[in-house]
């Protein structure tokens, strides 16, 4: 399993790949699953904002394209002095998948870590049709 450097290495490789010429603020997330696997994602704004991809969402999404559904881990780099949360979208796409995830956020000096459950309590909740796959 990687320590929680190798993981914000990672990240921040990841953040400079970052494609926010917009808001000028660049997000690296990685998201591990149980068994140690890292998938990446930065944030990818658009000439007509509300089209711009978090990196939360954009690690996760690459997550289950590779057939990882359980995670236990999301490290986040972002811009700025202060480390800051997953954005509300990004929270309920995340309970979707793992209501317990650890979160660790870091920027410049500063580190902030919270449970996704203390960050969304009462994530919205659909009754499964069957059909789930894989
Ligand atoms: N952003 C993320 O990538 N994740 C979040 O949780 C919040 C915001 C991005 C979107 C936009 O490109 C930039 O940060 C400023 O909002």
């Amino acid at each position: 399993m990687a320590g929680i450097e190798e993981v914000l290495a990672r990240a921040r490789e990841v953040q400079r790949r970052a494609y926010a010429p917009y808001s000028d603020f660049r997000v690296g997330a990685i998201l591990e699953t149980q068994d140690g696997v890292l998938h990446s994602g930065c944030n990818v704004e658009n000439a007509s904002l509300g089209l711009t991809l978090c990196a939360e969402r954009g690690a996760l999404a690459a997550a289950i394209a590779a057939g990882d559904r359980a995670f236990r881990r999301l490290v986040l780099v972002t811009d700025g002095k202060e480390a800051v949360p997953p954005c509300g979208a990004c929270r309920e796409v995340l309970a979707e998948f793992c209501p317990d995830l650890h979160i660790v956020a870091s920027a410049g000096e500063s580190r902030r870590e919270w449970t996704l459950e203390e960050l969304l309590p009462r994530p919205f909740q659909l009754k499964k049709s069957k059909g789930m796959t894989p």
